[in-house]
């Protein structure tokens, strides 16, 4: 047992000195490109969902874990909200990622 975490702990520091993990973190400026079809709802103030009647939730400064999750949750379908469930239907890991460090961060 104690061999094999230390054979798994030396595999994933390799992984890490390599830049093989890299793409597990959020890339805000990757983001930005895929954003835009967010903005029409999430960058407008006075934006409303239709119904029951709430204001679409401003994004920007949000935690990015919490972006992430929600969107992750919405894409399996724990979170229920039809426009938002196929907002995200086709994105990969890596593009929600992504789309949560861009709107985590201070610049929208
Ligand atoms: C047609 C309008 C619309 C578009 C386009 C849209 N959203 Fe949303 N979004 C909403 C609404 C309405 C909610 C609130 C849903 C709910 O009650 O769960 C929401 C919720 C969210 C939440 C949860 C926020 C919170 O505070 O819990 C995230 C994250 C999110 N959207 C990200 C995105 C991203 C990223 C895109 C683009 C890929 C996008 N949205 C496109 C309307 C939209």
């Amino acid at each position: 047992m104690r061999l094999k975490s230390i054979v798994l702990a030396s595999i994933s520091g390799a992984l890490l000195a390599s830049g093989a993990l890299q793409a597990e973190e959020g890339d805000a400026v990757r983001g930005e490109s895929l954003a835009w079809s967010c903005m029409g709802c999430h960058a407008v103030e006075s934006a409303r969902n239709s119904y029951p009647s709430y204001r679409v939730p401003m994004l920007g400064g949000q935690n990015e874990l919490y972006l992430y999750q929600s969107l992750v949750a919405y894409r399996e379908g724990q979170r229920e909200h039809a426009t938002m469930q196929a907002q995200v239907r086709s994105l990969s890991d890596q593009d929600l990622r992504d789309l949560a460090a861009y709107f985590a961060g201070d610049d929208d």
